[in-house]
């Protein structure tokens, strides 16, 4: 032992001296309170060569020793020590007057307690205490230095280390408060920023998926998961909808409400956390992805009162620590937001797929319409016609009729070509969006009595410009296409003006003309107008009919889209350079 070779009973000689100034350095450094105390015991006992060393932490009132830490002793002797010194006797002459004491024979003061029995036999005694700001804050206790007993030098150097010793603790302490504080205050602001993401998700109408998504990647990075899934209300079982981190093939694991520790979490709508995962879960946690999880978080997804199902965060930290209090409180209030997003999202998806099925049954009822009308009215004359010329039975009358019928026959196998032609432009596939657009115009041309005008900026696939997404194409030529039938249907115009362009990230289609206008309530008379804005909403754009006596104009605003994303985005930018420019 390094105490061994310095000598004892010197003052404090230059080697012990340097000793503690290195001492100093490194425990002046240490941040961690326990760290600091080790180091001042180990070096106190081997400063004075010490054989045991002890150092109690005095309780707030500074009447006991709250907490003893000992060197030297063995486990076996600490035993049969049993309950650890509290602060009485010799020792309570340092809490009651707190200065260095030196003693030559401890048993012999008259404040000596006694030893209890197991206790090693301890002679020579100092001790010093810890002053943090002037007030006791503990006592270093040296006994059985080897060799005699402790002398001045000794006492000096442990008061020095005693000094340091103070210092580090108030810094170690302070750190750990502000270090605990800044912690803490990351945390709200890591739990408020989650929260406000997740609203923001509500706002904006994301779809269902990506709601889910940013909730188990913002709610896992809030309490340091190694994993997270949400699982969702589906009758009497739970789904996981989404999951983040390390699970693999989760999605659509069921598992029963009635026996499973998250269905009852969710119908009890407290939080829990458990610590033996594989246990409780009610369900072999690899069914979750995640085979080793030891420690668990769930907390319920409440909304206006249902419950709608529940977050479980798997393992905190990279070693699958538990989850602490602070966590569940921090994914509680996370999940309320979370919960909301997950319902408003919910009723976005049901409202879309309700006007989608509404748009598709008044797309049907006018395509059922539009054969009444044409074809079945042509059909009908036919066979008025050619049954007519058999009643006669006249052979020239007959043979007239036929001729008739075969003109007539044409002519609806004309219409009924218009109407599949309509009913799926497969125009669009075989000459590309906007030379379907010139020949839908063309034929308007032909057949009515205006002028048209048209003005196309639409990206041209042929030259390499990306090609707008076929869902978008289809909404473009069935919007022009209902605008220019309600034209030549409802308006005496002579004059009409067509534009559409990308540009940007986005399709405007305008159709102008010079009719009369509207007249009241006409809007809501048909299928047209509710298709078209039908439509529209699908695609994620906007509607506007501006009529007056001088025409009417309907424009759409669509975000554009593309087959290919990553080329429409690249030409999104490439636009917005070149308007910056
Ligand atoms: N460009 C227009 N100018 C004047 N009135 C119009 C114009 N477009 C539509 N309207 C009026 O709005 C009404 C509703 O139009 P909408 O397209 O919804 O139905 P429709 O054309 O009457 O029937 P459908 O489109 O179902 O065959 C029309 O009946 C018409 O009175
Ligand atoms: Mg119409």
């Amino acid at each position: 032992m390094l105490a061994c070779s310095l000598k004892m009973s010197e003052p404090l000689d230059q080697r012990r001296m340097r000793r503690l100034l290195e001492v100093g350095r490194t425990v002046l450094a240490e941040l961690d309170p326990d760290t600091v105390l080790d180091r001042v015991l180990e070096t106190a006992r081997e400063i004075t060569g010490a054989r045991y060393a002890a150092l109690g932490v005095l309780d707030l009132q500074r009447v006991k020793l709250e907490r003893f830490i000992t060197r030297g002793v063995d486990e076996r002797t600490r035993r049969a020590i049993g309950d650890l010194p509290r602060g009485r006797g010799v020792l309570g002459v340092l809490i009651d007057e707190p200065r260095p004491l030196r003693l030559n024979d401890v048993g012999q003061h008259p404040r000596s307690y006694g030893f209890p029995s197991g206790h090693p036999e301890m002679s020579n005694f100092l001790g010093v205490p810890i002053l943090i700001r002037g007030e006791a804050w503990g006592n270093v206790y040296l006994t059985e230095k080897e060799g005699g007993a402790f002398d001045e030098a000794d006492e000096e150097a442990v008061v020095i280390l005693a000094e340091w010793a103070a210092i580090a603790i108030e810094n170690a302490r302070l750190y750990q408060t502000s270090e605990a504080r800044r912690v803490e205050i990351e945390k709200a602001l890591r739990g408020s920023e989650a929260t406000r993401d997740v609203a923001v998700a509500i706002g904006s109408e994301l779809g269902l998926e990506r709601v889910l998504e940013l909730i188990v990647k913002r709610g896992r990075a809030l309490v340091a998961a190694r994993s997270l899934v949400i699982l969702l209300r589906d009758g009497d079982e739970l789904v996981v909808a989404a999951s983040a981190g390390y699970t693999h093939g989760v999605q659509g694991v069921r598992l029963p409400i009635s026996e499973s520790m998250s269905g009852q979490v969710m119908e009890r709508r407290s939080p829990e956390r458990i610590t033996d995962v594989a246990a409780r879960l009610g369900i072999d946690p690899r069914e979750f992805g995640v085979p080793d999880a030891r420690s668990a978080l769930v907390v319920p997804l409440v909304y206006r009162n249902t419950a709608v199902g529940v977050l479980t965060a798997f393992d905190r930290g990279e070693d699958g620590e538990a989850f602490s209090e602070e966590d569940e409180q921090v994914l509680r209030t996370f999940a309320v937001s979370a919960a909301t997003a997950v319902a408003m999202a919910r009723s976005v998806q049901e409202e879309r797929l309700r006007s989608s099925l509404e748009a598709a049954d008044s797309e049907r009822k006018r395509w059922a319409r539009e054969l009444h009308d044409e074809t079945l009215q042509g059909l009908g004359g036919l066979r008025v016609l050619l049954s007519a010329a058999v009643r006669r039975g006249d052979h020239e009358q007959t043979e007239q009729a036929v001729r008739q019928a075969i003109v007539q026959i044409e002519r609806e196998i004309g219409n009924l070509r218009a109407i599949i032609t309509e009913l799926r432009p497969a125009a669009l596939d075989e000459l590309g969006l906007q030379s379907a657009i010139a020949s839908l115009l063309e034929r308007h041309r032909e057949q009515d009595d205006f002028a048209i005008d048209a003005d196309l900026a639409l990206p041209d696939p042929q030259a390499g410009e990306p090609r707008l997404a076929r869902e978008l194409e289809t909404t473009i030529y069935r919007l022009l296409q209902e605008a220019l039938t309600n034209i030549v249907k409802h308006t005496q115009a002579q004059h009409v003006r067509v534009a559409v362009a990308e540009d940007q990230g986005e399709v405007t289609v305008e159709v102008r003309d010079d009719g009369a206008g509207f007249t009241a309530g006409a809007e809501t008379s048909g299928f047209g107008l509710m298709g078209m804005r039908e439509r529209v909403s699908l695609a994620g754009g906007t509607l506007q009919i501006d009529s007056g006596e001088s025409g009417t104009l309907v424009r759409a605003r669509l975000p554009a889209r593309y087959l290919d994303a990553a080329a429409g985005a690249a030409a999104a930018k490439s636009d917005a350079e070149q308007a910056a420019s």
